[in-house]
């Protein structure tokens, strides 16, 4: 394995000019065209950057989805995470008597910061899983290149990283590029239905929506000494608790609900935010500086309202479900159920259930393999600014509009991707937090 060095100066600027001259190197060897693989016969060579959970989930459904897929290259920050990922697949994809899937070379399984610079330099389609604050390099990088994209949500973390990923969505459509999100609900087949019911007038107009998405938390951040040299290694093995890394818990799990209000309403955006929020349960130094509950209200232009709840206290009612309710009628998203203002049930789906995870691949490679673009780009931003949004009004204690946030200047980057000391902002006081 590669252990790949830090530049002198990795600060986000200079990762970005490595990158874009790869990508000039590589579009300039390799044109790529939405026909490329139309015949259907060709290899596709697949690449993995964050080699975690789902990134490895990711890599098993491309690999799935396609019989001439190969995983030819992964990149992680860790050392110990690409071992372990690229074993995983191993045993899986390398059977004994049968082709290999899992042919990544020690040199293309790589380590460190700019290590997604050489998956994306030998990939025609790249996984982008790492934590979510990489996301907006990772898939400028991948577009400059000309590489088709699988990208995982959230796509940013703050509004300048959503900028970036609504112009690397421009990009990928002027270069016909696949650019599949992994706001994987939207690939459900029940939710596909329902919303389509939803389109068809179902429920007449809508009028409000309400999501809760409520669960006891994720991991307990431990100090293993043996995982922590650093406190950039410290944040990045805890990254769900740091607000730059992950864009605290209504950025990172919420947006799934979130993303279905979205769906509901077209996609527009909404006009004002407001919102609260705190720390409760999860008080001590080690949980970062992220809140532990939101409770988040996004107003329409016409006057809709979705009410948005969501935290992680363990030991309480869990309850992840999404309502709308229009002029006609209710919509009880997560059991696709359609009642009348009675209570009547007068739709329920009943069609296949269909793994979401799976579906996402399966028409991300259909569609590179008959030369046909997909580009999930402007939702997946929008979305994920929502999610921000309600952060942002959260911490802020303020009122906020959807032209102030995504022109907002708050760029949570550290001064250099280095492994080094991180400060940890203070977890936001409504009330004195600034916008910024
Ligand atoms: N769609 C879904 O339902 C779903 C489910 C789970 C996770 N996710 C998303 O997938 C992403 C990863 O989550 P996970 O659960 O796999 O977390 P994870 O911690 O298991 O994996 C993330 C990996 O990314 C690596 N990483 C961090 N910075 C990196 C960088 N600069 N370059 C390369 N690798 C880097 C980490 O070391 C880690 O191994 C998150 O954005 C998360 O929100 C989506």
């Amino acid at each position: 394995m590669n252990s790949s060095s830090t530049p002198n100066d990795p600060t986000r600027r200079t990762f970005l000019a490595a990158a874009t001259t790869a990508a000039a190197l590589s579009t300039a060897a390799r044109p790529v065209s939405a026909g490329l693989w139309a015949g259907g016969s060709d290899l596709l060579k697949v690449g993995l950057v964050g080699v975690g959970g789902r990134g490895t989930g990711a890599a098993e459904q491309a690999l799935n989805a396609d019989p001439g897929t190969e995983l030819v290259a992964m990149a992680d920050v860790f050392e110990d995470a690409v071992a372990s990922g690229r074993r995983r697949l191993s045993r899986m994809f390398n059977k004994e008597g049968q082709m290999p899937r899992v042919t990544a070379k020690d040199e293309d399984c790589v380590a460190g910061f700019d290590g997604y610079l050489r998956v994306i330099e030998k990939s025609d389609v790249v996984l982008l899983a790492s934590t979510p604050h990489f996301r907006p390099l990772h898939l400028r990088a991948s577009v400059d290149a000309g590489k088709h994209v699988f990208c995982e949500k959230p796509v940013a973390v703050d509004a300048p990283g959503v900028r970036s990923v609504l112009e690397s969505t421009e990009i990928a459509r002027q270069k016909n590029l696949n650019l599949v999100s992994g706001l994987c609900w939207r690939y459900h087949p029940g939710k596909r239905a329902t919303f389509e019911q939803i389109r068809n007038g179902a429920v007449g107009d809508i009028v409000t929506m309400q999501c809760s998405y409520m669960t006891g938390g994720v991991w307990d951040p431990r100090r293993r000494p043996d995982q922590c040299k650093s406190q950039m290694e410290y944040q990045l093995r805890n990254w769900y608790y740091y607000t730059w890394l992950s864009g605290d818990f209504n950025v990172e799990q919420h947006i799934h609900s979130l993303d279905k209000m979205m769906w509901a309403m077209n996609d527009e955006a909404p006009v004002t935010i407001s919102g609260s929020g705190g720390r409760q349960v999860r008080t001590d130094e080690r949980y970062g500086n992220i809140y532990d509950h939101f409770d988040v209200v996004y107003t329409w232009a016409s006057g809709v309202k979705a009410f948005a709840r969501c935290r992680h206290w363990p030991n309480c009612e869990n309850e992840v479900e999404d309502y709308i309710f229009g002029t006609k009628g209710r919509v009880d998203v997560m059991s696709h159920t359609i009642t009348d203002l009675k209570g009547n049930v007068i739709w329920k789906y009943d069609g296949p259930d269909g793994d979401m995870y799976q579906i996402e691949h399966n028409e991300l490679f259909a569609a590179i393999r008959a030369g046909k673009v997909i580009n999930n780009g402007d939702y997946m931003s929008k979305s994920t600014m929502l999610a921000i949004a309600g952060r942002m009004a959260a911490y802020t204690g303020q009122r906020l509009t959807w032209d102030a946030v995504m022109n907002s200047k708050e760029d949570l980057s550290p001064k250099q991707y280095e492994w080094a000391d991180v400060p940890v902002p203070p977890v936001a006081i409504p009330g004195k937090t600034p916008f910024v």
